[in-house]
């Protein structure tokens, strides 16, 4: 039998946040808020985590995934007591049940592992992980009697607005003795104002029959409960400076962190710079001495050495080989391949295409569906014409070519190794290596007409 099994509840709406998502999968700096309770179980292998799904459970499940996970159903949101009565099946099988609400991303597996060892040590039938709030209006509180014994926890429903006499605020985070729960969850009763059955009247129900109840401290920030979007702000300010922190110790530097976001699966090498503004998404990975510039948003790309992106560049599934240059103002979309030292100048645009090594365009440009060789030269306003209308076509331009100013290259089409295109060419054929293509009409002199 297993000492202890997880259970996080993640059945209900969210109603408070006003969405039509369930509220454990809105995002939190760029992941679904029910992930990062996921993940501090994960540090903890367990063998298999429960979640208690029911709002919108298959998006849920969707986009949660884990051979580790085991979906539980709760078909009706009948309150935090029920969702643990459904999961029955899943805890019996271990000595004591962890349960964890599922929108505390916060929380540390460490906390977790503190609340295991004190239950564990006190041989509690409960224990429960309590904070001190400055503002408990939202949470339900700890009751305790003249001797100062647990005896419940009241709930926000029953006290009217802001009349808490006590700031020990429950967490929402609990361990159970499966013997417990076996013997007691049936005298679970629906709350009279709200029908709903609350896990929490457990307590009371553990005080009045002389069972164990053990409680552990944790710092408020860790466990703060995320109901509606204010909430989920706060939450994204504490988690972010916890990341700027950890970079910035780690040898990023940071102009300004007050205006600098990175999200939690960002990685980045020592010596690089952030300007302030910068803004780092998804599994972006960069490399050591680089430099972001002000307003620029990377997102899921890979960024190598000594790369210097100048202010307000926008990079998606993206990669960024060392020492290349980019922008400002440059737009870098899904596929692109930067290599070495090349150099992609201000308002140049280039989608699912290769810029070989030390290839350069500077100014003006869309490059798409493009495979360009090394040290090519594209001149100010060139454009790949991939579109027909209906597909999207190739061009390929090898090692040294030079294309002339406004050049329209209409795909698919190539041109070949060092050859040389005239600015304004409209180039529908393929150009031949080491050759001169002008693809214009001729300049011609008239005489002006005498008024
Ligand atoms: C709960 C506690 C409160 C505590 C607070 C800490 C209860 C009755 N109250 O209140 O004492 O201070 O957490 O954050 O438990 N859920 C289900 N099925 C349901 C209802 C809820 O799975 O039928 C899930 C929700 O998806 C959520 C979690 O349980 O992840 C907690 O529900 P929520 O409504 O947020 O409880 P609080 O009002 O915050
Ligand atoms: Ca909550």
């Amino acid at each position: 039998m297993e000492k202890f099994l997880p259970v996080v509840l993640a059945a209900g709406k969210g109603t408070r946040m006003k969405s039509r998502w369930p509220k454990v999968l809105h995002p939190l700096l760029g992941k679904p808020l029910l992930t990062y309770v996921l993940e501090a179980l994960r540090h903890l292998s367990f063998p298999e985590i429960g979640v208690v799904i029911g709002y919108k459970a298959e998006e849920i499940q969707e986009i949660i995934k884990g051979s580790d996970i085991k979906f539980i159903l709760q078909t009706e949101q009948l309150g935090t007591g029920h969702a643990l009565l459904c999961a029955t099946s899943f805890w019996e099988r271990a000595e004591n049940v962890l349960v964890l609400n599922g929108d505390v991303p916060l929380l540390e597996s460490s906390t977790l592992q503190e609340l295991m060892d004190v239950h564990q040590e006190q041989k509690a039938a409960i224990s429960f992980l309590t904070a001190k709030a400055e503002d408990p209006t939202q949470y339900g509180i700890v009751l305790r009697n003249v001797q100062g014994q647990v005896v419940g926890i009241q709930e926000v429903t029953e006290r009217s607005g802001r009349d808490s006499s006590s700031q020990e605020i429950n967490a929402g985070i609990y361990c159970f003795k499966t013997s417990f729960l076996k013997k007691y969850l049936s005298f679970l009763q629906p709350n009279p104002k709200k029908g709903e059955y609350y896990i929490t009247d457990l307590i009371s129900i553990a005080a009045k029959n002389q069972e164990k109840i053990a409680i552990r401290e944790a710092p408020f920030p860790e466990i703060i409960g995320i109901n509606n979007r204010l909430e989920l702000a706060k939450a994204a300010q504490i988690l972010q400076q916890r990341i700027l922190d950890r970079h910035m110790l780690q040898g990023v530097s940071i102009i300004d962190p007050s205006c600098t976001y990175i999200e939690s699966d960002v990685e980045i090498d020592n010596d690089t710079v952030l300007a302030p503004g910068v803004y780092l998404q998804g599994r972006t990975k960069i490399g050591r001495e680089c430099y972001i510039g002000s307003g620029t948003v990377v997102k899921d790309s890979k960024i190598g050495n000594e790369v210097e992106i100048k202010p307000y560049c926008v990079i998606t599934e993206s990669v960024i080989e060392d020492k290349a240059t980019i922008g400002p103002f440059a737009h870098l979309r899904p596929g692109t391949y930067i290599a070495t030292n090349a150099r992609i100048g201000n308002f140049v645009e280039v989608k699912k295409s290769y810029v070989g090594k030390g290839s350069k365009a500077s100014h003006l440009t869309y490059l798409g569906d493009a495979e360009i060789g090394k040290d090519v030269n594209i001149g100010a306003g060139t454009i790949t014409c991939n579109y027909d209308g209906k597909r999207k076509h190739k061009t390929v331009i090898e090692d040294n070519a030079f294309i002339g100013s406004n050049t329209a290259l209409v795909a698919p089409v190539k041109v070949g190794k060092a050859a040389l295109v005239g600015a304004g060419s409209v180039i529908t054929e393929d150009v031949p290596p080491d050759t001169l293509a002008i693809a214009r009409a001729r300049q011609v002199h008239k005489m002006k007409k005498r008024e």
